[in-house]
């Protein structure tokens, strides 16, 4: 398959015959975090299934639905359920929800995850800003022929966690009642979670935090120009840091214990998100 403009235009002139504006940022949530989409008034709703070139969620936590509406005065378009590699899906098709948000016009883009915290000053329930990453596993979602309309072939990555909006989301916290920190997230394919010794190899590479999703999204954004905030959910211990093994469902509960007061946080960076010039 091979990803040009056009294939791109496809989806987002389909969005365009159902939803008459422009959306100003956009925002991926994370796994369980989806109640933030009771935030969005006036919501326009669509099923992932029913827009061409796009994808499907395969996963349990991922609604799979793109709801466009309005939050703290500002258009949003919320991505509820997003796409990884450990689903089957290739790299290069890993950047078609960004580039689809780009031709929609979106100025920012808001990512948010469940991660594993490998700094032991971490706690279940805290809010990691990711100020960095580091991938040294997968492909580039950027591989392949690129799509010059979009961005250089060659590109910097390195204010791809857009400075002036982590500045935003350290300001934003005070009254939510979430502990903050900001570090760096390591990217790992999972499924399955990590095991210990990768554990501490990342805490020796520099990472806070493991995850299997959200850096390509944010390649994606940083090649076609387009400002990231990523917000981390520490939903667990990562692997080996205590006893007990990981499961899924300490994930889903941590993430539905903190689901409320970080949609309050979200609501509060999009309402002074003017504060920034993007
Ligand atoms: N590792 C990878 N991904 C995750 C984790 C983890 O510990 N927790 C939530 N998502």
């Amino acid at each position: 398959m091979e990803y040009t403009l056009e294939y791109f235009q496809k989806s987002a002139d389909y969005i365009r015959s159902i939803v008459p504006w422009s959306p100003e940022i956009a925002i991926v949530l994370g796994s369980f975090l989806g109640p933030f989409t009771d935030a969005i008034e006036d919501p326009i709703v669509i099923d992932y299934g029913d827009i061409p070139n796009f994808l499907v969620s395969t996963v349990q936590g991922h609604a799979g639905k793109l709801i466009f509406g309005t939050v703290a005065g500002r258009r949003v378009v919320c991505m509820s359920g997003r796409f990884h590699s450990y689903e089957g899906y290739d790299f290069e098709q890993l950047v078609i929800p960004v580039r689809l948000f780009k031709l929609l016009g979106v100025k920012a883009l808001i990512l948010t995850n469940a991660a594993g915290a490998v700094n032991a000053e971490y706690r279940p329930g805290d809010i990691m800003i990711v100020s960095d990453h580091i991938k040294l596993t997968g492909a580039s979602p950027l591989r392949g022929k690129n799509v010059d309309e979009f961005g250089p072939r060659f590109f910097d990555v390195s204010r791809m966690y857009t400075p002036e909006l982590r500045k935003l989301a350290r300001a934003c916290a005070e009254g939510t009642g979430l502990t903050l920190h900001e570090g760096v997230y390591m990217f790992f394919t999972g499924p399955q979670y990590e095991t210990p010794a990768e554990i501490r190899a990342a805490r020796i590479l520099g990472a806070d935090a493991v995850g299997m999703s959200t850096v390509t999204e944010a390649l994606t954004a940083a090649h076609c120009g387009m400002p990231v905030l990523c917000l981390s959910v520490m939903t667990n211990m990562a692997a080996g840091v205590l006893e007990q093994p990981l499961t899924s469902e300490e994930v889903l509960e941590t993430a539905m214990a903190v689901a409320k007061r970080f949609s309050v946080y979200l609501k509060n960076i999009i309402e002074r998100i003017g504060e920034v010039s993007l």
